[in-house]
Order: C-alpha cells, then sequence, then structure tokens
C-alpha cells in the first residue's frame, strides 16, 4: 500500500518522482546547452510527440488554452463567427473561444460518456443556421473519445471546421487512431502537471496533419514570425520552452506504459465497486478510454465525498458548475437547448483518486470506503 495517509485525487509529483533521474539529466543538459526557449528540444519533442499521435506536425506552445487560441485562429476563427461546444468541460475550452473573438454555443453532452452529443449537435446547427457556426470544438473529457465519426459526419455535412479538444486524452484512441488525429483540422493539447503527459509547468501543443495549418500555427505562435523580426501576421508570444519540452520528451517514453496502468486502475475499480449502486464509467465500442479521470454517478456525491475526506481520501467534482451557470457567462452564452443534462450530471459526478502510481492497495482503501458508506446508508 502508499506510504500516503491521505490520498489526493490526483497526484502530479509523483510522476516527476518516477522519473527522476532521467529528468533530471534532461533538465542538466538544457541548463548546460545555454539555450532556453524554441531550440533543439522542442523541435525533437514536436516531431516524436506528432509521430505519436500519428499527424505530419505538432507545434509546441504555451499552454493547452493557447492550444485552443490559435487553433482556432488558424482555422480563420474570429469575431462575428460562432464556435459550438459543451458546457460540461474546463472552462479554457470556452474560454479560448472568447480569446480568438468567436461567440461560443454550448450544446449537450451524451450522459453515459460525457462527450458531445451528435443530436444536440446538429439541432443547434438548425436552429443556428450553419453559416454562423464556423468551427466545433469536441472535447475527449476524463480521457474518452467523442463519437466523432458521427460528429465530423454531421460537420463535413454541414461545412463546419472541428478541432479536437485532447487536453484530457493523451493515447485515447477510437478505432485504434488516436485523439488528436481523429479526422479534426487540428487538434489541442495540454501538458499542465496533472494531465497523462504532464510537464513540470505549463504548456501545450497543437497537432496538425495539414502542412498549411501547421504552417500557420508555427506563425501565429511567434508574433507572425517566419524570419524574426518580420511579422507576416498578428501573431501572439506562446513558446514552449526547451526545459518542459526535455522534461515531456523523457515523460513521453512512458506514457503508453502509464495509460495501460491508470486501465488497469479503473479495471480494479469496476471490480470493486461492481455491487454498489454507483454508476460506473461507460466505454464506447472501439474506444480507448485512457482515464484521465475514473468518474462515476451517485444521487449521494456530496456526502459520499465527505465520506471519502473524512477517511483521507480525495475525491474531485470535474466540474462542479457547468460553463454556462458560471457567473462569468451566465446569461451571456448561447444555449443549443436547456442542457437539462448537463445540469443533472453535475450534481452527480465524483472523480475518484487516480494516477499511475496508485498501488492495488490504494485502489482498495477506496473501495472498501466507498463499501463502508453504502454498508452505512
Ligand atoms: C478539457 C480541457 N481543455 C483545455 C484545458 C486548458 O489547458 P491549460 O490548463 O494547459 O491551459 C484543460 C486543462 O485545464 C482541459 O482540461
Amino acid at each position: 500500500m502508499s506510504k500516503l495517509a491521505t490520498l489526493p485525487a490526483a497526484h502530479p509529483q509523483a510522476s516527476y518522482l518516477s522519473h527522476q533521474a532521467e529528468i533530471d539529466h534532461a533538465i542538466q543538459q538544457v541548463l548546460q546547452s545555454g539555450w532556453y526557449v524554441l531550440g533543439q528540444e522542442v523541435i525533437a519533442f514536436e516531431q516524436e510527440f506528432a509521430r505519436y499521435i500519428g499527424v505530419r506536425d505538432a507545434i509546441g506552445v504555451g499552454s493547452g488554452t493557447d492550444a485552443l487560441v490559435l487553433a482556432l485562429r488558424a482555422c480563420g476563427v474570429g469575431p462575428g463567427d460562432a464556435v459550438l461546444t459543451v458546457s460540461h468541460t474546463a472552462v479554457a475550452t470556452v474560454a479560448a473561444i472568447e480569446l480568438a473573438g468567436a461567440r461560443p454555443i454550448l450544446a449537450e453532452i451524451e450522459p453515459e460518456t460525457f462527450t458531445l452529443d451528435p443530436d444536440s449537435l446538429e439541432e443547434a446547427i438548425k436552429m443556428q443556421g450553419q453559416d454562423q457556426i464556423k468551427a466545433i470544438i469536441v472535447v475527449h473529457l476524463y480521457g474518452h473519445p467523442a463519437d466523432m465519426p458521427a460528429i465530423n459526419d454531421i460537420a463535413r455535412r454541414y461545412g463546419i471546421k472541428v478541432i479536437e479538444d485532447c487536453a484530457q486524452a493523451h493515447g485515447a484512441a477510437l478505432q485504434n487512431l488516436k485523439a488528436g488525429a481523429l479526422g479534426s483540422r487540428l487538434a489541442a493539447f495540454s501538458f499542465y502537471p496533472t494531465k497523462n503527459l504532464g510537464a513540470l509547468g505549463d504548456g501545450g501543443a497543437v497537432a496538425a496533419d495539414d502542412p498549411e495549418l501547421a504552417a500557420q500555427v508555427r506563425l501565429l505562435r511567434q508574433y507572425g514570425w517566419r524570419q524574426r523580426y518580420v511579422s507576416e501576421l498578428p501573431g501572439m508570444n506562446s513558446r514552449l520552452d526547451e526545459l518542459q519540452a526535455a522534461i515531456l520528451r523523457v515523460k513521453l517514453r512512458y506514457l503508453d506504459q502509464e495509460n495501460c496502468r491508470r486501465q488497469e486502475i479503473a479495471g480494479y475499480y469496476n471490480t470493486l465497486l461492481a455491487e454498489t449502486p454507483l454508476l460506473l464509467p461507460q466505454v464506447r465500442p472501439g474506444a480507448t478510454h485512457v482515464y484521465h479521470q475514473y468518474v462515476v454517478r451517485s444521487r449521494k456525491r456530496d456526502q459520499l465525498q465527505s465520506f471519502l475526506a473524512a477517511h483521507g481520501l480525495g475525491a474531485m467534482i470535474h466540474y462542479p458548475v457547468p460553463v454556462h451557470l458560471q457567473p462569468a457567462y451566465r446569461g451571456r452564452v448561447t444555449l443549443a437547448n436547456r442542457l437539462a443534462g448537463t445540469e443533472a450530471i453535475c450534481r452527480e459526478i465524483l472523480s475518484l483518486p487516480m494516477y499511475p502510481q496508485m498501488t492495488d492497495g490504494d485502489v482498495e482503501r477506496v473501495g472498501g470506503v466507498i463499501a463502508d458508506f453504502y454498508r452505512k446508508k
């Protein structure tokens, strides 16, 4: 069993400690090189990450939010355009749309997979008129791929561009194609420390299979420069630094192994919790779920969360308030429909502790406390 008296919901430090020697070595090499922003490590990481995802190119940027903004801008999205996404996501997805100058429209999710419901998407397009909706951001939430074949089909029929938000889905797949290569124009990744592939600070990447779009993103991430001090486009500063790239190169080598461990933990939770009234995570046929989060549903969610906390177990809610009900967005963003499903889900979801360094004993401890909770009721 883990030495920890308390189990956090996620454990970014553990992912450093398990590769400490290699990461320290990589850091030393960057320090000795004397080159800290957009250098050889970034170039090497971009190539290795693109190969891993199965696309032609990847562009390292400052964060997942920036990756979304840059992807939107490279797709020509700007003021006057609408972009459709879900309300049940990290606020970053919606913030990025407004940062690109566009207007968000929020649609409903499938209750089984927590990802964009293709029916709600089509309903929203018909309601809004396709002319206004320039792009769709599809979020592979919790590490589970959305129904990309259905979404791509609708988007193609209406001439709308698709961008994948893969911030929580490094290594997730559908029919053996990885998230980021599921037929979208561009895909955004975050390397925030708690992600399945996490840096030791902020970082992100845009994955691109289209060389022209990749070139656009490359220009936009640094003031529109192809040649230094010549701005071909009005760009921004969003660069991945050499230290983070060197660390990510080490951690990318362990991503599949760590995702497998997440899947094992999920399988063990499924067994331990099978007899409880909890609704357990569902997996779409043909999908590879990488369990960035292991999210259960319970009518007694708040009591269960308090009970786990009293036993030193950190379970979190991703996310307690959907974006359309957040103070910054309430009454201001357009909704595809009432989003009743999204609101119901937010009252019931709970993310159990999940990170690859958890031992089987840790998982049993969580399972045991949850079984006790339901015995007491
Ligand atoms: C679904 C989703 N999209 C976008 C982001 C933004 O990533 P970052 O925090 O690196 O800006 C995150 C991470 O928080 C996320 O979970």
